[in-house]
């Protein structure tokens, strides 16, 4: 594995970090709003973030690096138009991140890793498609 590949992987870890906690705690917040159908999506993704988190750690390990604990930045929101921004805008830092991953871990041979991403970002899709849905009908 490159330091770049390292980066790479520590910089998704960060990411899939912070959307864990963010979509939780709107998960926490939802209910609050009074929209039980989005608490529970919100909690679903949430943990399938953390799965990516997981993933990704025990791959890196895999490969001799050492899994960052830095979670990037957490915007809740206060109402769900803004739960549904701040998600469409961190869904699409994984779809502009993980391709470079996938391209770079090919590049060096590394054909799990570029499987891995290859899941992980089609989930990141479905998921930036319920987040975007969720923008257009507010
Ligand atoms: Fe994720
Ligand atoms: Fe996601």
């Amino acid at each position: 594995m490159s330091d770049e590949l390292n980066e790479l992987l520590n910089k998704a870890i960060s990411r899939e970090l912070q959307v864990s906690i963010q979509y939780m705690w709107q998960h926490v917040l939802a209910g609050k709003l009074g929209d039980l159908d989005l608490k529970m999506k919100l909690r679903e993704i949430s943990i399938a973030e953390m799965k990516h988190a997981e993933i990704i750690a025990e791959r890196l390990t895999q490969l001799g690096g050492t899994p960052t604990t830095e979670c990037d930045p957490i915007s809740v929101g206060k109402t769900v138009l803004e739960i549904a921004k701040n998600d469409v805008e961190a869904e699409d830092g994984a779809i502009a991140l993980y391709p470079r991953i996938i391209d770079l871990a090919r590049n060096e041979g590394d054909e799990i890793t570029a499987k891995i991403f290859e899941k992980i970002l089609s989930e990141e899709k479905e998921h930036h498609a319920f987040f975007s849905s969720l923008l257009n009908t507010r």
